[in-house]
């Protein structure tokens, strides 16, 4: 049995983790976030009812199965707050599933003050941020002056640390950004309360995980993001603070690699991207309008249009290799219905006139890279819902066929609309 299994996105986000995960959550025992924050967003469609998770994994609607935040995550306690609450409202027993790493680094009010003030002075070179203070989280861990969500079992121990931190950070934002400083007692007084809240919910999640693993639970482990937001394989600077890729998984949560069985890559049956940096097969034409229109491409988490454009091979044979990946799933092939003709990016051309089939490592030679395109024959018919490999039209079979066969992966699942019951399982990734 393939017990411990990773499902990230392979583009830039979005790709439709969170339906896959859910439509797989059924056969496990527990869902593990292994890095990201509230920057993710993941929205499943149950029953016509449409539901966006932000930190929590997206196993948390099922019954029986144990939800992990694990140390590779940076928590802000008033999110979870808030995801809570909703998924209380909505009649989902949040708390009763969730379990939180000690050691999961705290986002405070002053990361999201700090994020915004730094995208505000970047001007015209801004990243492009969610804005949520993930990064300056991040960087708050690397420097070793994080708050662990732990911390705060020893009031004492917690409260220094954090009143030193939040002194650094008002430093900061008087100093250096000309803004005013954040009442001190103000913030201490509102993360304990939060603390108080879920204090029960604070385990060892290694510990816990390597628990399950011997009594033979299967464990999926959920990426947030996408690989090429990676903060050390991805387009760099324009990435996010974490490392989105497969390697995420160890450090983020604590389980070996030769306990991972399977690499689940999902991948839009186009590209988008939200922010800024390089996407070489970007469109700017009303194909590019119509694919956001159809895909309803606007950012879970900041309502943020995505850039949209053709599906890209090039940067995909360097995401399968960098995260070993196995299976894919591909989503979103309604989304492509109607259109004449489909382009596929096979190769790019280089600043020097030169074929080049694996991006380059510098930003400079990615964002001269120009597209070089396989142009596929279109189909006419509606795809969404389809269920069935024979029932989908001929041109749409090709399209999936030709990418299989250009990625050299096995394409396990190919979604046909947002609804947990719209796949075609063409290999049972967890058999
Ligand atoms: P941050 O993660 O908020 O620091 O943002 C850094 C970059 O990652 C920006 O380009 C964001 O748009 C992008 N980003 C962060 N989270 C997501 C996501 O869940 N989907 C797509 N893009 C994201």
């Amino acid at each position: 049995m393939k017990q411990n299994i990773i499902i990230l996105g392979t583009q830039w986000g979005d790709e439709g983790k969170g339906k896959i995960v859910d439509c797989l959550t059924d056969r496990v025992g527990a869902v593990v976030r292994f890095q990201g924050g509230h920057n993710a967003g993941h929205t499943l469609v149950i029953g016509g009812k449409k539901t966006v998770l932000h930190l929590i994994p997206s196993g948390v609607l099922h019954d029986g199965v144990k939800c992990f935040i694990g140390n590779g995550v940076v928590l802000s306690l008033d999110a979870l707050d808030r995801e809570v609450r909703e998924l209380n409202d909505a009649g989902v027993p949040a708390l009763e599933r969730l379990f939180i790493s000690e050691s999961c680094p705290l986002i405070l009010p002053t990361h999201v003050a700090l994020d915004l003030a730094r995208e505000r002075d970047k001007g015209g070179e801004a990243i492009g941020t969610t804005g949520r203070g993930i990064g300056p989280a991040y960087e708050d861990k690397v420097a070793r002056r994080a708050v662990h969500f732990g911390a705060f079992q020893d009031r004492e121990y917690g409260e220094s640390r954090l009143r030193a931190l939040i002194e650094w950070h008002n430093f900061l934002l008087v100093e250096r950004h000309g803004l005013d400083a954040f009442d001190a007692d103000e913030i201490v007084e509102q993360q304990f309360a939060l603390f108080d809240a879920f204090k029960s919910q604070c385990v060892d999640v290694a510990r816990e995980l390597n628990t399950l693993r011997q009594a033979g639970e299967r464990v999926l482990f959920e990426g947030a993001q996408g690989t090429l937001l990676d903060v050390d394989h991805g387009t760099y600077p324009f990435v996010t603070s974490s490392n989105t890729t497969a390697g995420g998984v160890g450090a983020g949560c604590g389980v070996g690699p030769r306990h991972i069985d399977y690499v689940l890559g999902v991948v839009k049956a186009y590209t988008t991207r939200v922010g800024a940096g390089p996407f070489p097969t970007e469109l700017f034409d009303d194909t590019g309008a119509r694919l956001a229109e159809r895909g309803h491409e606007f950012g879970a988490t900041t309502g943020r249009a995505r850039r949209c454009g053709w599906f890209d091979v090039v940067f995909m044979r360097q995401v399968i290799a960098l995260n070993s990946i196995d299976g894919l799933v591909m989503t979103k092939l309604d989304v492509l219905d109607g259109l004449e003709s489909l382009d596929i990016c096979v190769s790019y051309t280089d600043a020097n006139g030169a074929t080049v089939d694996w991006p380059p490592g510098t930003l400079q030679d990615f964002q001269a890279c120009k597209p070089v395109y396989e142009s596929l024959p279109g189909w006419h018919e509606t795809t969404e819902g389809i269920t069935e490999w024979d029932a989908l039209p001929e041109n749409a079979r090709a399209y999936v066929s030709r990418l299989q066969e250009l990625l050299g992966v096995s394409i396990d699942i190919v979604s046909t609309g947002p609804e947990r019951s719209a796949n075609i399982v063409l290999r049972d990734p967890l058999d």
